[in-house]
């Protein structure tokens, strides 16, 4: 049997060990013959005989197997050696116009997606919000009635839901028209002092134009403490607008009305593109409207379970769309949904 195995061991090549096998093992092959030679025998030396023979075929069997794998893998090591193919590098761009992409050995940036600007600017108000204490609370977008509005202040013959075309279910349920409803179920879930805000995705039956989506994102602000005034809220906003917009901003506020307020404003900053002195964005007045808010009705704080004698609050809602749109001096908010690559691909190239 050392011979068979030394046969073996000497075979070079693939080719040269596919005959010695055959040699052997084949179907007439010497180590077959030998086994078959057993039914020859005397029947006493058969078993002996037999358990001997199969122990060589398999040990034959076994050194074949394993040779044929090391010959496989030189010859696999040969040819990596053989070429420049680089099974670890990014693939090849075809040059354009060309289905060959061998034709243009040019590695190439794999080409990976970008961030919306809305996500861009989301986490970013998320980061300001959470270094300054505030936690990130979400909440449904199908939303029922009474948190959508009865809890808000806006009752059933509300003028102020004409405002809001929402889009209704058919099991009386409806798509939430802003981030507020989630207001009352922080409200309801966590005792003051309360701090969050919360991103999210709004619903109204709106006909699309360069300022108005049907689909939009907001951000609702939420504090509830002992004492909390409308200084607090100025100084929140100015903090967060100035660095989201990236500059020191002058802020003003005007009445405003929101049945969940009481008092309500609208937030304006000075223009970020003229600087206040007046152009076409503000219309000349020097001025933005940037965001709602106001210090949270007592009916909205008893609808949470809060008691409005003990607990004062401020609230706000920020059009995430807007807030992107004066970043980056984008002026049509349909460019947000509207699934051009190119516009959405420059935001992987801003410095943020
Ligand atoms: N929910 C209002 C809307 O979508 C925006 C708003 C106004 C939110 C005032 C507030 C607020 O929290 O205080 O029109």
């Amino acid at each position: 049997m050392d011979g068979w195995l030394a046969e073996i061991a000497a075979a070079n090549a693939l080719p040269d060990l596919d005959e010695v096998e055959r040699k052997l093992l084949g179907k007439t092959g010497t180590v077959t013959e030998l086994v078959k030679g057993v039914a020859a025998l005397p029947r006493e030396q058969r078993p002996e005989a037999g358990r001997s023979a199969n122990q060589t075929k398999v040990a034959v069997q076994a050194a074949v197997d394993a040779r044929r794998e090391e010959l496989e893998s030189a010859a696999l090591a040969a040819d990596l050696g053989a070429t420049d193919f680089d099974p670890t590098s990014p693939g090849l761009e075809a040059a354009p116009g060309s289905s060959a992409a061998r034709d243009v050995r040019q590695p190439v940036k794999l080409p990976t997606g970008t961030l919306h600007p809305i996500t861009i600017v989301r986490d970013e108000l998320i980061d300001l919000f959470t270094s300054m204490g505030f936690s990130w609370q979400d909440g449904p977008e199908i939303e029922s009635d009474w948190f959508n509005f009865e809890a808000l202040n806006i009752p059933g013959d509300h003028p102020a839901r004409d405002s809001q075309d929402t889009f209704w279910l058919d099991d009386g349920n409806l798509l939430r028209t802003h981030t507020s409803p989630v207001q009352i179920r922080t409200m309801k879930r966590f005792a003051p002092p309360l701090k969050v805000i919360v991103p999210g995705r709004c619903f109204r039956q709106e006909s699309v134009d360069a300022s108005h989506e049907h689909t939009f994102y907001q951000m609702e602000g939420l504090v509830v403490d002992k004492g909390v005034s409308t200084a607090n809220l100025i100084h929140t906003m100015k903090t967060c607008l100035r660095e989201i917009l990236r500059r020191d901003v002058e802020v003003r506020l005007r009445p405003g009305f929101f049945p969940f307020v009481e008092p309500g404003f609208e937030l304006d900053v000075n223009c970020p593109f003229c600087g206040g002195d007046g152009c076409s964005v503000c219309k000349h007045s020097g001025w933005i409207e940037i965001l709602p808010c106001g210090m949270v009705h007592p009916n909205v704080l008893r609808a949470g379970g809060i008691d409005p004698e003990e607990y004062t609050g401020f609230a706000f809602g920020m059009g995430l769309q807007r807030v992107v749109m004066l970043r980056y001096g984008i002026d049509d908010i349909r460019l947000f949904m509207g699934g051009d690559l190119r516009f959405l691909r420059q935001f992987g190239e801003i410095a943020r």
